[in-house]
């Protein structure tokens, strides 16, 4: 199969809505990274995704709505607090999860009686979930356990001749997944963290909580348990107050003739001197935004990428190093 990248326009949104009603699937742009979409309505369609992105099949799927989509015909109770959320926050990286009406595929949930909604901010999204106007089952348009696209390149690299199209959006802004928020309880529960930070959601709503995936828990957000965003090439990470070792790790793998990058903020980079940098910038927005993208370029030049995280944990920097430490895992 011939896999197309065609800009956002009359033409491509129609031929992505034919693709979608004959059960296909269509990647599309988002503020947070590239989504592979089918039908929710259409099991096969979505069991289909599974298999293009060879995903585990207990790890559930996203669906993605336009902002005037009536949720209320995909699941059965949005409490007051969610309401309060979705009014702040949306359209925006801010996936909720509710109890299903069960109008979907169960293929969606992988059999779980919830159901995550999530409205993308991103004009593409919209355009794209408008013009097709049906619920949109979409994981992030990457091959499993690969780190997730944040431009169309790098879903084209992960599933040219699997997917007939990709819709072009340009990078993506955000440049990590949603934060998952569980809405079935009383208060709300962070499943994923992510751009909507925790303190975000206390703001408006009062309390939230989190939830802390450990191994062998009934997973309530399955996705939790699998390793993910990691590049095809040998990571690994240190903190930032270990950049002397971090450099004299470059160096001596580099004596032995490996291909190394750093993966630093602007400020450490100084430091490098005549070394291989992956920049991830200035402000926690821009490693948001960068990370995933140097990950893969890194992966193209590098046969190992030193990682040092910057420093911070507060805000979104709790979902900068999350995503980081799952990439680039163990020290060397
Ligand atoms: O930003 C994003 O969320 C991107 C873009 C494409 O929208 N999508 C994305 O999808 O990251 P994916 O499939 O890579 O991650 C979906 C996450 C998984 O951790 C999954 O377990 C969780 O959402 N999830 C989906 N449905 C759920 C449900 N009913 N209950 C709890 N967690 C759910
Ligand atoms: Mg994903």
């Amino acid at each position: 199969m011939q896999t197309r990248v065609l800009e956002i326009d009359e033409k491509s949104l129609k031929e992505a809505k034919n693709i979608i009603l004959e059960g296909g699937a269509v990647a599309f742009p988002t503020e947070t990274v590239y989504g592979l979409g089918a039908n929710a309505f259409n099991g096969k369609a979505v069991e289909n995704i599974f298999r293009i992105k060879g995903r585990p099949n207990d790890n559930p799927l996203i669906v993605h709505v336009h902002k005037d989509y009536d949720i209320l015909s995909l699941v059965s109770h949005i409490p007051e607090y969610a309401k309060k959320l979705a009014k702040e926050f949306l359209p925006g990286p801010l996936t909720m999860v509710y109890k299903s009406k069960g109008t979907v595929s169960s293929a969606v949930s992988c059999g779980l009686d919830t159901l995550a909604i999530r409205i993308p901010s991103h004009s593409g999204a919209q355009q794209f979930l408008k013009y097709v106007n049906l619920p949109i089952a979409a994981p992030s348009a990457n091959l499993s356990k690969h780190v997730s696209p944040t431009a169309s390149e790098h879903v084209y690299s992960d599933l040219q001749g699997k997917i007939p199209l990709i819709l072009e959006g340009g990078r993506c802004d955000g440049g990590l997944e949603s934060t998952v928020l569980d809405c079935t309880g009383d208060i709300p529960v962070v499943l994923r963290s992510g751009l909507i930070t925790r303190e975000m959601i206390e703001s408006c709503v009062g309390k939230c909580g989190e939830y802390a995936y450990k191994d062998g828990d009934k997973a309530l957000s399955p996705g939790l348990k699998y390793k993910h965003y990691s590049p095809n090439c040998r990571t690994c990470l240190f903190d930032s107050s270990e950049i002397k070792s971090a450099l004299e790790a470059y160096d001596k793998e580099r004596a032995n003739g490996i291909k190394v990058a750093l993966l630093c903020d602007n400020n450490t980079a100084e430091l490098a001197g005549e070394r291989v940098v992956l920049k991830l910038g200035e402000t926690q927005s821009e490693f948001a935004a960068n990370l995933y993208y140097l990950l893969r370029e890194g992966e193209k030049i590098a046969e190992l990428i030193i990682a040092i995280a910057p420093e911070g944990r507060d805000g979104i920097m709790k979902s900068v190093i999350n995503r980081l430490s799952k990439a680039c895992g163990s020290k060397l």
